[in-house]
């Protein structure tokens, strides 16, 4: 066995066959307010990004991805927009947007913006004027406003239950209820109103103009609602198949939609990408990633799968079958800004699964509710398969898509005290759900826990443990079996193993390893299992851990140059 450096490929994501670049890209997702603070004021911003080019450069992405960055009031960590096209000015300017795009551009990495369709913040002119213009106008007529049940409307139209708890309707002073799917500070669109529509084109079209790549779209499959009367209650809507007439998500009509938006996206050179987050059945899914709709979509199984060699191998093939059916690439997660870390969740025992069979993505929501301490985290071994997990992700075809702090091998942060919790869904469920804080805590760039290590100097918003040290950037620089280095070497390989979007299985005999082929030879090999793996005669390029036999080690994936026996 040797340990060979390889070069890396060109940097465009256009490596051999001419693809478009997202097809196979590296996207890294930055949750602004916790990546860099410029102006030590507790809150990450655009500056701060920016002043950290050279790092992302040095992961070899192929873009960043900005969760939104848009004036708010924080009622959804920004994901409760008062204006589509301006910047929170606790984050910086527009001029600060343009010099981040540039600094960003100027180093081969794409910029991918968040749009959020579905609802707007309750900030936001338009539900000012709604609430101002009151019944049967116009203004109104913009979001989802009914009567109410009861002689005097004083009961919700139904009993609908917003994602986050509690009721999915909101009374105002005149009477009237508006429906939100989300927080009460997120009144939904209607999108059967064409000046909503063409706002949304504006929006698309004001970020493409500013040098913007793509657009992760939030909540795409809810868009379009049939809300004829007579509503269904709560259970009603329980027993409706999710065909494509369900009265609130995945509706066909939403396509027309993305139709609408594809020609926006076309009208430029190059085309400005779309990523679907659309939480529907796998057999949708490629309806979202079409070409003639936003082109690619995101796929959370793995997000949602054990540290398992079946799950994984079933995932795997259920994904390049969609992604081929839909003529889009994949897309691979293991975290992001919603679910407990993977370094985490894999150091925990398996989670039960729901009634369904299916795995749930609230997993470690049992850990963090007990403050870290029950379940005990084994934090060696979570991270040791999530080492793992991410190199077999890295292999694949497709794009995958990292949660910044990942690379640091990062756990969630379960203490967290009361007083500091922001997410709606810790308020809205009383504390039952402590909610998704505990991954968007600031990020620890240096090892010094007075300057909120390195984060900006100025505090954190979401306080950071002392245990960071062990994970800042400058720690991890120094150590070259660190996770950061690890993804560094693993994400400059990559560039070479991506060139066509071919996956073979090599059989191994052991159902706890799985072992399949990239174009031009490169291997890649996983064992799940406890028992180490004999590997002979190979050329190792890269390993999630320290190997010094001729075997692959229990919990760890191998990259195997091309030539390997
Ligand atoms: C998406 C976002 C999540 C947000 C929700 C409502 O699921 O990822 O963070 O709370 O939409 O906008």
């Amino acid at each position: 066995m040797s340990v060979t450096e390889q070069s890396s490929a060109p940097r465009d994501g256009d490596r051999t066959s001419g693809a478009p670049w997202w097809r196979q890209a590296v996207v890294y997702q930055i949750y602004p307010r916790s990546f860099a603070d410029a102006n030590a004021d507790g809150v990450g911003d655009l500056p701060g990004i920016t002043s950290r080019a050279d790092y992302l450069e040095s992961l070899h992405i192929d873009a960043v991805w900005l969760s939104p960055f848009y004036p708010s009031e924080l009622a959804d960590g920004g994901y409760d927009v008062a204006n589509y096209r301006d910047i929170d000015p606790r984050l910086g300017t527009l001029d600060d947007f343009d010099d981040m795009v540039e600094a960003l551009h100027s180093r081969s990495i794409k910029v991918v913006v968040d749009i959020v369709p579905n609802h707007t913040s309750d900030q936001h002119a338009w539900f000012q004027e709604a609430l101002t213009a009151g019944r049967g106008s116009t203004a109104r007529d913009r979001y989802i406003f009914r009567e109410g049940q009861g002689p005097d409307g004083s009961r919700p139209p139904t009993d609908w239950e917003s994602m986050f708890g509690g009721p999915a309707w909101t009374q105002v002073t005149d009477g009237q209820w508006y429906l939100h799917t989300f927080a009460r500070e997120q009144p939904d669109l209607n999108w059967a109103h064409r000046e909503v529509r063409d706002d949304f084109l504006n929006t698309l079209r004001f970020w493409s103009d500013r040098g913007v790549d793509g657009f992760r779209v939030d909540v795409a499959h809810a868009l379009t609602k049939d809300l004829s009367e007579p509503l269904p209650s709560r259970a009603e809507l329980e027993t409706l198949p999710f065909d494509g007439n369900h009265p609130l998500v995945d509706r066909d009509d939403v396509h027309e939609v993305y139709a609408e938006w594809r020609q926006v996206f076309d009208s430029y050179d190059p085309p400005r990408t779309a990523v679907a987050e659309a939480w529907v059945h796998k057999a949708r899914v490629p309806l979202y990633a079409s070409p003639e709709g936003l082109g690619q979509a995101f796929n959370f199984d793995l997000l949602q799968a054990d540290f398992d060699a079946s799950q994984f191998e079933r995932v795997v093939r259920e994904n390049l079958e969609l992604a081929e059916a839909s003529g889009s690439s994949s897309t691979w997660v293991l975290s992001n800004h919603d679910v407990t870390r993977h370094a985490t969740r894999y150091g925990l025992p398996h989670p039960p699964r729901e009634a369904d069979g299916e795995p749930s993505v609230k997993h470690g929501l049992e850990w963090i509710r007990s403050g870290g301490t029950n379940p005990e985290l084994d934090w060696m071994g979570g991270e040791r398969r999530a080492r793992a997990a991410t190199l077999f992700m890295l292999g694949l075809p497709g794009s995958s898509y990292l949660y910044q702090g990942e690379e640091l091998g990062l756990h969630e942060v379960a203490a967290l005290p009361t007083a500091a919790r922001q997410d709606p869904a810790f308020f809205r469920s009383a504390g039952a759900d402590l909610g998704r804080d505990g991954c968007r805590v600031p990020l620890p760039w240096s090892n010094s826990a007075e300057e909120a290590f390195g984060f900006g100097g100025g505090g954190s918003h979401l306080p950071q443990p002392a245990w960071f040290t062990r994970y800042a950037v400058t720690t991890e620089e120094e150590d070259p079996d660190s996770t950061l280095c690890l993804y560094r070497r693993a994400l400059e390989l990559r560039r070479s193993l991506q060139t066509s979007e071919d996956l073979e299985w090599i059989s191994t005999g052991d159902p706890e390893v799985l072992h399949y082929r990239r174009p031009n030879g490169w291997e890649v090999i996983t064992n799940f299992g406890a028992e180490p793996y004999p590997l002979e005669g190979v050329n190792v390029a890269i390993a999630s851990t320290g190997m010094e036999e001729e075997v692959l080690p229990s919990e760890a994936t191998v990259w195997l140059m091309p030539g390997s026996a």
